[in-house]
């Protein structure tokens, strides 16, 4: 009791802390000796080696059961979405007619988008494949088929969207194309449907909901009357936009290195001006479902549109 209420002075204390460190009559370093200490680092040394060799096996084993050319879980991409370019934030398309400042943005990002699609490129990269069928290159049981073709999709396709004919995509008078991309799933066959088309499977757009400061109890019906005429390309002589078989299946990313994504564009002919339109664009393929609530881009996409007189 006398001992632990004594006041000890600074340099004492000091002093047992030096002793602690290193003790000169014990030759203790911290407390322990130098072999202590070794037997310490050797037991932690072969404590993580042995860590690391149980990780790096398990690590091997779990990569041997990896395909490298093809996901092991695909299931849940199983619908595939569609997208548009130009792409903005919110997905609007505003600008105003006879302002190049206000849709230069627009033409650039589609000059982006179909710079893989020239001509001299596709010629390299893609195979000329047969129209209207699948173009499957199966594995055959042990050979890989391997590297897969892929077939060309030039930008000439487009027609009067393909950015040669009309470097501004139509923006200039106010007409503007709007690309829509199927997002890629591998080893995905899309179902035609047989009225529309048997060699593709189509898509189309129209509006949905109507919004304006002007006259707010327009009909569906009606606000697609003012959207205007439409166009798409390719559309293999249809009123729809057509994504023709050959672009399916995907083989993914490793497989089929060239792979490029097909594109449909539409053609906005006469939409009237200052006016927001919502515009719903369609896959129509029996398997693919473009009607889920919950999901705005499994099969379908919403994009708005305006174009400002002034
Ligand atoms: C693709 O073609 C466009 C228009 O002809 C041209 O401006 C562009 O430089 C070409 N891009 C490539 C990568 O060849
Ligand atoms: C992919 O494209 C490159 C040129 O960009 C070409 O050299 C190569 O042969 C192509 N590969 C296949 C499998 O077609
Ligand atoms: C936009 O401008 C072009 C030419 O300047 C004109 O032909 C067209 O009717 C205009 N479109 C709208 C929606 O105002
Ligand atoms: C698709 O083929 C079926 C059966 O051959 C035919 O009845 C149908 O008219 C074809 N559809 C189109 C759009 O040509
Ligand atoms: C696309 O066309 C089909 C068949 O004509 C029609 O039922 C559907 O409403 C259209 N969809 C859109 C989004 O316009
Ligand atoms: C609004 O639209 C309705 C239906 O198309 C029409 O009957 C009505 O006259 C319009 N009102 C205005 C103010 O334009
Ligand atoms: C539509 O595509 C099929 C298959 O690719 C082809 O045989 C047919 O000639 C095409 N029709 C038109 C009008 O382009």
């Amino acid at each position: 009791m006398a001992a632990l209420s004594q006041k000890r002075s600074c340099a004492e204390v000091m002093a047992d802390f030096k002793e602690f460190i290193w003790n000169p009559r014990t030759r203790e370093f911290m407390g322990r000796t130098a072999s202590s200490w070794g037997l310490i680092l050797a037991f932690y040394l072969v404590f993580y080696a042995f860590l690391t060799a149980v990780f790096a096996l398990s690590m091997w084993v779990m990569l041997q059961t990896i395909d490298d050319q093809f996901p092991t879980y695909s299931d849940r991409l199983a619908n595939p979405g569609l997208m548009i370019r130009p792409k903005t934030d919110g997905l609007e398309i505003v600008y105003t007619n006879g302002t190049s400042d206000t849709w230069q943005s627009y033409v650039k990002a589609l000059d982006d988008v179909l710079q893989d699609y020239n001509v001299s490129i596709q010629e390299q990269r893609g195979s000329v494949c047969n129209p209207g069928v699948f173009n499957n290159q199966n594995d055959a049981a042990d050979v890989r088929n391997f590297p897969k073709k892929a077939c060309r999709f030039e930008r000439t396709l487009l027609q009067q969207c393909d950015g040669i004919v009309d470097p501004t995509y139509g923006y200039r008078s106010g007409q503007p194309c709007v690309l829509i991309k199927i997002n890629r799933v591998i080893n995905f066959r899309p179902g035609v449907i047989h009225s529309l088309s048997n060699h593709s499977i189509t898509v189309n757009c129209s509006t949905t909901r109507f919004k304006s400061s002007v006259n707010v109890s327009v009909s569906i019906a009606d606000n697609d009357r003012r959207l205007g005429d439409r166009i798409y390309f390719p559309n293999n002589g249809t009123t729809f936009g057509t994504f023709d078989l050959m672009y399916f299946p995907y083989y993914g990313k490793k497989a089929q290195v060239n792979y490029t994504q097909p594109l449909v564009a539409i053609k906005f002919l006469n939409p009237e001006p200052d006016t927001d339109f919502f515009v719903q664009c369609r896959i129509n393929a029996d398997n693919i479902n473009s009607n889920d609530e919950r999901d705005k881009f499994s099969g379908r996409v919403i994009f708005k549109l305006r174009i400002n007189s002034k």
